[in-house]
Formats: C-alpha cells, structure tokens, sequence
C-alpha cells in the first residue's frame, strides 16, 4: 500500500515511489533537489559500473534496508559538502559514488550483528563490524569503474579512519586522504547524528558542532569540511535527512530562510532537535 507522507517543507513523498527511484543510482538522489551536480543524469543510459553499484546497494537493502537508506545520505551529503567546498567536478563524483559504497561492506556482515542494539555488542561482534571497510573496498573494486572513479574503492574505505592515524581498519594519516576521503568521512558522521537510531536520539545543532568540532580538535577530521558542512542551508541537510525516513513528530526548519544548524545553534542554543524522523 502507498505510504504517502507531507514533509514539513510541504514536498509530497510517497515511500515507494522514493525507494524505487532511489533504488537505481547514486546520482539520483542527487536528481532530488534542484541543483543536484548530477542534473541531466536521467537523460543518459547508466553506465556498467552505475548499474553493477545498483546491483550490490540492491544486496545491502535485502540486507538491512536502513543501511541502504543510510548509504544514500551519505551520498547526498558528500556530493553537497564537495559542492559547497568547491571540489572539481571529478572529485565530487568520487565523493558521492564513495559515499554511495562507503558501507557496502556490509553486506558482508551477520544480519543478527548489524541489527542488534549497537551499544550491547561484544567485543568480538564490534571486531567482526569494523571489518567492513575493507570488504567494502573489496567488493567496490569489483565494480568496472574508469578513469578517476578508479579512486572509489580506496576512498570509501577510509571512511572509519582518523587523520592523526587513529582510526580503522588501515590506521591510514591524513597524508593518504584525499579531500573525497575527508568529505566521505564528515558525510558518514553528520548522517549518523542527523536523525534517531535505535540507541540514540537525534541530535540537536549544539550537539552535531560539538562533536564536530571536537573531532577537529583532535585531528580526526577536517576542519575545512565540516566549515563547509556548516554552511549548507539546514532545509537541504533536513530533505537529505528524510531519504528512507518519515517524519514524526515536531518537525523544525520549517521557516525555510536559509538558516544554516550553525545559524540555529547560535539563536536555538541546544533547542530544538535537527529532525525528529524514523522509519
Ligand atoms: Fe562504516
Ligand atoms: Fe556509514
């Protein structure tokens, strides 16, 4: 049955139709908002490495769906933090094809492990979990990319590293990271913190600047990306959020000014939550 919902921003979305469109490649979601970098994608054939990706995020949806949403936020989110950083066009598509695979790997991993409650995982279980990048990489160097999206399946890879070295699987420096690298890990970040999960509530803007800007202090990420994060309109990070949401409840953002979380943050303090969505 249809499951139709009206988003705060007033965009009519009907799940199905969304989980069937965004089911195909990672530029459409990009196709979603006006300004997509992807715009006119539609209009071409997909190519055999856009169909291949389509077939593994098909195997990650009939493996946990939420990791499939999951994925195609942080496409989104790294095609919009490249954008606003003013990456070259080639680097913005590494960023979101890296986005789209960065959890592939996944795949890989028990269902009964992904889907349990994440706090409650043994030791041996968050071993098995953080495996997952390198078979991500691994199952994206199956993918028959060209030219610099040869770089995909090294990018994605290291979206659990840290620049100072402290991150897994590779324990990979800033020096090996490029800036699709930097962007993809920041993407993966934010997304988590964007909307509830099973053990957590979303966070309010207060508390993604916190942990973001804890995190640049410590030298795990890039403090030129999440500037730029940090100056994306908060109505566009909200209908990123949304893809494989629906909301409930309070909703907010919903003046539509082209507030950023920062702006909200420093007017809002540690209220209202970002969203307030889950499936
Ligand atoms: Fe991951
Ligand atoms: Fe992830």
């Amino acid at each position: 049955m249809a499951n139709t919902w009206q988003s705060a921003d007033g965009f009519q979305q009907n799940q199905n139709v969304m989980k069937q469109a965004l089911g195909y490649f990672a530029f459409d979601t990009a196709l979603m908002t006006a300004g997509g970098i992807a715009g006119g994608a539609m209009s071409r054939m997909p190519t055999r490495a856009e169909m291949h990706e389509k077939r593994l995020l098909n195997q990650l949806f009939a493996h946990d769906e939420e990791m499939g949403f999951h994925s195609q936020r942080v496409s989104r989110l790294s095609g919009r933090i490249a954008e606003e950083l003013r990456l070259p066009a080639s680097q913005i598509r590494v960023a979101e094809h890296a986005g789209l695979g960065h959890d592939f790997g996944k795949i890989k991993i028990p269902a009964e492990i992904l889907k349990g409650t994440r706090q409650t995982l043994t030791a041996g279980e968050r071993a098995i979990v953080n495996t997952h990048p390198i078979h991500s990489k691994a199952l994206l160097e199956t993918v028959p990319y060209r030219g610099v999206l040869k770089e995909v399946p090294t990018v994605a890879s290291q979206h659990h590293e840290h620049l100072n070295g402290t991150g897994y699987p590779y324990k990979t420096t800033g020096d090996q990271m490029g800036m699709p690298a930097r962007v993809v890990q920041v993407a993966d970040k934010v997304d988590a913190m964007l909307g509830p999960r099973s053990y957590q509530a979303g966070h309010t803007p207060d508390e993604i600047i916190t942990v973001l800007r804890r995190e640049v202090a410590d030298n795990h990420i890039d403090p030129r990306v999440v500037d730029a994060f940090l100056r994306i309109p908060a109505v566009e990070l909200y209908r990123i959020a949304q893809i494989g949401h629906q909301p409930i409840g309070k909703q907010y953002f919903l003046d539509m000014n082209g507030k950023t979380i920062a702006d909200y943050a420093a007017t809002a303090g540690s209220a209202p939550r970002l969203v307030t969505i889950a499936k």
